[in-house]
């Protein structure tokens, strides 16, 4: 049986916080509970899904690189680092693969910082301000792409 092609699903800095951290803006779902609800839509979409996150910008740049030839595309939150960070955009723009970007906030609605993301530019589709589903409908998103 061919292998089911695999997401790579990234969040980056403070999103291992979620569930405690700033619940009025981010909600009460854990990255646990992400990672389970990302599970349950790849099992019903016939993908398989591959769920990281970390703190470091040089581990993200590492992962998105590795990505190339190995992933069928991208789901990435990468927090704040979104917002600060062109090493993340260049390695997201050298891999040739389909990018969606998701935030759980509506960054448009925050403070003007937030308000420009640098992954935005490597992303096929950016979905902010749904919460934890925002990562479902990446996955719908990305399994339907031509
Ligand atoms: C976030 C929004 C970012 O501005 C923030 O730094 C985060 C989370 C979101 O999911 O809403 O860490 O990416």
């Amino acid at each position: 049986m061919a292998s089911k092609p695999t997401v790579l699903i990234l969040n980056g800095p403070n999103l291992n916080l979620l569930g405690t951290r700033e619940p009025e803006v981010y909600g009460t779902a854990t990255l646990d509970t992400i990672e389970s609800e990302c599970q349950e839509a790849a099992d019903e979409l016939g993908i398989a899904i591959d769920f990281r996150q970390t703190n470091h910008e040089g581990e993200l740049v590492d992962w998105i690189q590795q990505a190339r030839g190995k992933h069928a595309g991208i789901i990435i939150n990468a927090g704040a680092l979104s917002h600060t960070s062109v090493a993340v955009l260049d390695a997201l723009k050298g891999i040739d693969l389909p990018v969606i970007e998701v935030h759980l906030s509506n960054i448009y609605r925050r403070e003007a910082f937030r308000q420009h993301s640098y992954v935005s530019q490597a992303a096929t589709g950016v979905i902010c301000g749904l919460g934890p589903a925002g990562y479902v409908l990446a996955l719908e998103a990305l399994a339907n792409l031509p």
